[in-house]
Parts: structure tokens; sequence; C-alpha cells
């Protein structure tokens, strides 16, 4: 039986809503990539009839290689290679490629740092693809000369500066592995992630700004090389080199042999540095995500698949002309900063803007600030951004001038149609398309949109499917479920950016896709298609959370909640919330004697964030006398979240173990 055997559709409420579109402008189409829905679809029907023949027609005008591949894609479920026997570099295709042509001396990153405190305007820099090629080989060079080689891992734990982009792209041209570990994660997390990985180095800095603060990242690493396991072992213990950036943050602790400067190291190599010939299936980066069991897992990316899918999606779904000035707000720690901040832009020949803070610091209106400093034609954010704008008010973006803008983007979560609407006529004038695109860390792609100058638009709805992705919705036995009706969202065929596992663990790769529904690839999420066969994602349908577009495992916030010395048993739910999509509500009981003191509250949602990072912290914590469970000793999950909700008990509940608990969590709310 399955595992998720909730109906979805009972989450569906907007089945009957009337829904408005928006279809492409003819002034937009004109110009664009794709300039109709015809268009589009005859495009899409020629990628799934003969997908080795698009893939290979693709991979051979966008990307250059070394070799020619033999065969474009061989497939042995759930295992797939795409353009075997090619050769290629990504930092070759993303930097050497344009040196020949009149992008060389365009801004490929533009940084605009964090304002001061004080109100004084951020700090600067531009990088043209000449000077971004220079500085990738001179880091590229420093990672060889401090002992990497092709195939080990790196962990990069830094800001968003350039030099994360600059880390990420030296990796790949020796052919070294990157994973990048967002900054808001603990020094646990980080150690976490060097275990698993086995990495033998990390990337740091001495700190990153936010709000005005210095983040400790050099201090966390530290303290990550510190850590032990319940055996006593140190979890690091791979760690050869810690390279430090030097941002003039704060005072920081060098350990001598261990940590070296990278604007020192820089001074020892020179500026030349062949590119590694790599087989298109060659490792490209590990990118570690919540699942639905404690432990992340390190999603695994090769080199020729997933470039051509950043390199394609980036181009047709913002519609990226030459004369563009693209913004993805997204941090290179999640996977949408590196398809869509780095390797997607880069790849093709755009400028990428980059920003280092918040995105109401000073003030609220930072952004639209930004877009009118850079005149920004393309943004990319996340709904729940969009709705802490609309909360702020409409003042901030009037103040400023946004009519350099030319497509809007959404991603991470489905955004209500309300958010939507905001965004259109307050960001974009009602001029500019909005792409709602879904997909997820292991598809390493968008992969269902709309394409700006063909795909009429509906409010809420991510639109059809991306070339050569064959989605549908099921039920519990796989089979196709009627329009308008909730099911699981599966993808039926392989693709070339799709993940190539989990590092280290193929059994759980195996049993967390491809088992669930025979045959499929199956996302987690919870879908419907309408009429139209338009796709409306509904969200998570595992034990995964979406809290402010960043992906929270519960089983990861419980074992950190019961890692507490004070703490018994811990059970996290989610429930809706205003801003943030969903928020984390963790039901805790506690050990004998363990006072609930409302200042525990604190204690435990800090412990959480020391245990995995501050944007795992729990929202709510409610502190019950006992979990309610089911006689074989299950957690009732779906009570919890009726109760978190609010909501009046519903369903069956004569399994129970113990009826009384019930009552005494509903009594606890605050
Ligand atoms: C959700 C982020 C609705 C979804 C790129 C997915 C979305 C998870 C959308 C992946 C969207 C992403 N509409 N839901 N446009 N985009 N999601 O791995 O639940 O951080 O499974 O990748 O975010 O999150 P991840």
């Amino acid at each position: 039986m399955s595992k998720y055997n909730e109906p979805v559709s009972a989450n569906i409420t907007s089945v009957l809503r009337e829904v408005r579109v928006f279809p492409p402008t003819k002034d937009f189409s004109k110009h664009a990539h794709i300039k109709s829905l015809s268009h589009y679809r005859k495009l899409y029907n020629e990628s799934i009839k003969s997908p080795e023949k698009f893939w290979g027609q693709q991979a051979k005008n966008e990307l250059v290689w070394f070799k020619p591949w033999k065969k474009v894609l061989q497939w042995k479920e759930p295992f797939a290679k795409w353009f075997i026997g090619g050769q290629l570099n990504v930092s070759v295709n993303c930097l050497d490629k344009h040196l020949e042509t009149p992008v060389a001396n365009r801004a490929a990153i533009i940084w605009e740092g964090e304002p001061a405190a004080s109100g004084k305007p951020g700090e600067e820099r531009t990088l043209t693809y000449r000077q971004l090629h220079r500085e990738v080989c001179l880091f590229a060079n420093v990672l060889k000369r401090n002992g990497i080689k092709k195939g080990d891992r790196v962990i990069i734990y830094l800001p968003m500066v350039p030099e994360a982009a600059i880390a990420m792209l030296a990796c790949s041209r020796i052919g070294a592995v990157h994973s990048v570990v967002f900054g808001g994660y603990s020094a646990q997390s980080v150690a976490d992630r060097i275990f698993d990985s086995q990495a033998k180095m990390v990337i740091t800095a001495d700190g990153g700004f936010r709000r005005g603060a210095c983040v400790q990242l050099k201090k966390n690493v530290d303290d990550a090389l510190a850590l032990k396991d319940a055996q006593g072992n140190l979890l690091a213990k791979t760690i050869e080199k810690v390279i430090v950036l030097r941002r003039a943050c704060n005072d920081i602790h060098i350990q001598e042999g261990r940590d070296v400067w990278w604007h020192r190291e820089i001074e020892y190599v020179d500026a030349e540095c062949p590119a590694a010939k790599l087989d298109s299936e060659h490792p490209l980066f590990i990118l570690y995500t919540s699942g639905s069991t404690g432990k992340p897992k390190g999603i695994l990316h090769s080199t020729g698949g997933y470039l051509l899918g950043a390199k394609m999606t980036t181009k047709y779904v913002f519609d990226l002309q030459e004369t563009d000035v693209y913004w993805c707000t997204a941090d290179v720690g999640w996977v949408t900063g590196h398809s869509y901040v780095v390797y997607g832009p880069l790849a093709n020949g755009a400028t990428s803007l980059m920003y280092e803070g918040a995105p109401n610091f000073p003030e609220p209106d930072r952004f639209w600030r930004i877009i009118e400093k850079y005149s920004v034609s393309v943004l990319y954010t996340a709904p729940t951004a969009i709705r802490a704008f609309m909360k702020w008010g409409v003042e901030w973006p009037k103040k400023h001038d946004l009519s350099s803008l030319r497509v809007l983007g959404t991603v991470g979560e489905p955004i209500n149609p309300e958010a939507w609407i905001w965004y259109h006529e307050v960001i974009g004038g009602k001029r500019c398309p909005i792409v709602d695109t879904w997909w997820q860390t292991e598809t390493g792609g968008i992969m269902i949109t709309p394409l700006p100058g063909a795909t009429p638009t509906k409010p809420g709805s991510a639109t059809l499917p991306f070339f050569g992705v064959l989605p549908e919705v099921v039920d519990n036995n796989g089979d196709p479920v009627p329009r308008n009706t909730g099911g699981k969202l599966v993808i039926r065929k392989p693709w070339p950016g799709m993940l190539r596992g989990i590092w280290g663990d193929q059994q759980r790769y195996k049993e967390v896709y491809w088992s669930e529904v025979k045959g499929s690839y199956f996302t987690g999420d919870g879908c419907r298609q309408d009429k139209d066969g338009y796709f409306w994602i509904v969200g998570r349908i595992d034990d995964v959370l979406n809290v402010a577009g960043h992906r929270i495992g519960t089983a990861e916030v419980e074992s950190a909640l019961v890692s507490n010395q004070k703490v018994a048993e811990a059970a996290v739910v989610g429930r809706p919330d205003e801003l943030k999509g969903q928020a984390l509500v963790a039901f805790v009981t506690l050990k004998t004697g363990v006072p609930a003191l409302p200042e525990l509250r604190e204690e435990l949602r800090n412990h959480v964030a020391k245990e995995i990072g501050p944007v795992a912290k729990p929202d709510d914590i409610r502190f019950a006398e006992a979990l309610p469970k089911t006689r074989s000793g299950k957690i009732m999950r779906r009570l919890l979240k009726q109760i978190a909700c609010g909501i009046e008990i519903k369903g069956d509940t004569t399994t129970l173990e113990d009826l009384s608990v019930l009552a005494r969590l509903s009594q606890n709310e605050e």
C-alpha cells in the first residue's frame, strides 16, 4: 500500500474557482524565442516523440564539447546516462566560450552588497566575462595547489558574494565536486554534510553581512570541524584545508597548516588553468535537501545533462535576450542559486545580478531600488517574498522606476492568485508576463512553466511542461486520474537534468523516487490538471514542509528536538501561514520532572537553530503530556495537523491509543 494514503483532492479548494486567463501580448511574442502556443506545442511534441533526436540536436546547438557523444541516452530505470562518451567542461561553457565574442567584455556578474547599517549605499562590483574567467582560473589553481583533484568533494560555505560563483566554477574547471551549504545552516549541518560527502576542503569567509550583523561563517566551520559523533569520532576528519575569504567582517581564528587566506593564495598561482576534459556523466555537484526521514539527502547532479537543462530553461523560460539584466534573488545555497544565478545565466552569456542582503534592509524598498539602479529586466523570486512585499505596502515599489522589467518569475512554492495579481499589477505594471516555475532540487532545472511569449497564464498555475518533460497526475495505483482530480505528480520519462542519485545511497534513491509509482519518478507533490491540461501544484504530500520556499523535513526537526536532553518525544507538522506558506508547529513531550515553562519554548527553538539552522526553527512549540498514537505506535500526524490548524477533530480516531491525549492537546493551545 502507498505511504501516502490521504486523498490529495481533499486539499484542493480552488477547483471550481473562476480563473482569469492572461494571454501573452503581441508585442512580447513578436520578439520572443517561442512566439506562440502552437510553436511551443510543435517543439514539445517533437521532444516527446523523439527525445533522443531532440536532445541530441539541442546539446549540439547549445553546448561546446571537447569530444562528441556516441549515444544520447542510456536508460536503465532508474539510472539515466546522457550524452555517453561525450566530454565537456562546465566552466568552458560558462566562460571560455564567450571570450571570442563581444560577450567577453559584458558584465557576467553584477554584485550589490548590503548597505551599511548607517544607511550608506551598498558596495558594488562588476565582473566581466573576461575578468570572471581570470578569477576562476586563478582560484582553480589555488584549489590544485591545496591538494584538490578531480572527483574530490569541496564544501562551499559562503555568503552571496561573487566568490561563491567563482568557487563553484573553479571546482567545475578541474572536475572537483562542489557541495554548497547555505550560510544559514549551523555548524552541525556543515559537519553532517562533510561527513556524508567525505569532503577534503571547506571554502568559507570570515563572515557575511545580513541586516547590519555579521554572520559568523568561519566560526561555524571551526565548530563543525571539532564536532564528534556518538562514538567520539570527529565528523569532519576528512577535511585537510580551509580556504577563507576575507571580508573584514570580524576577527577569526586561523589554524596554522589547515586554514589559508583566499587573497594570499591567489598570489602564488598564475592565471592560466586548462579546463579538465570531463565525461558528460562526471559529477558536478551534490546538494543536500530535506527528505521524509531525519537525514538530508545528497542530491547528485552530473555535467552534460544538468548544464543543458539549466542553459535551455534559462533561455526559454525567461526569454533571455542579449540586452537583459537578469536577477534571480535566490541564495547560491539552494538549487535555484545553482541553476539560475550561476550556471544557467552564465552559459547563456547573460548578466546575472547577485545581492547579499535582505529584502527589507535598511528599508523595504531594497529590491525596487536595485531594480531601478541596474535597470533589471528579468526578476525571479519566491512567493514568500512577494507576500511580504504586499504586506509592506505599495508605497515602497511606487517610489521607484520599475519600467525596465520585462519578465517576472516565481519559484519554490505555490503562488496564491492574490499574490500573482499583485506581482503582475504593482511590480510588472500589467505588462510583464509571469512565469510560475515548478521544479525541485532533484530535477536540476525548471520542469513545468509557462513560456512568456507563448503560454497564456492563469494565476496560481505553473501551466505546461517544458520540452522533453512528461508529467502526469496519478492515483495510488499509478493510473492517470481524470482532469480536475487531485493526485500524485509523477514524471514518466527521464530528462537530461535529472538527479543521478543520492550520494552514497542509491538504494534510498530507488526507494524514495522510483518505488512509489511503478516506472515513474515520484515528485512528492500533489497536483491536479485542469480542463486545458494546465498543472496546479497543491504542495508536498510527504512529510516535507515548504516554509518560506525552503524545504524542511519534519523528521529532521523532530530529531533535532529530541536531541535536547529535556525532550522525550516530538512531532512536527505544518499549518498554513499567510506569509511563509507554511509554518512549523512542534508538539513536544518533556522528560519526567521537566516543567513546561514558557521560556523552554525559546530554548528549544534555539536548540533547533543550533542543530540545523535558523531556517528550521519551529514557529510554535506546544507541550503535551503524550502524543496521540495508533495502537501500532505511529504518531497520528493528521490529527496533530488539525489541532495545529485549529480545526475541529475529524475522521477516525478509534485507533487512538489514549483518547484523553486528544483533549489535552487541544487545550494546550495558547
Ligand atoms: C515546491 C526549489 C508550487 C514543490 C526549486 C517542490 C513549487 C519543492 C513550485 C521543491 C511552484 C517549487 N509551485 N510548488 N512553482 N516550485 N515548488 O527542492 O513542493 O527546494 O517539490 O526546489 O518546492 O523544492 P526545492
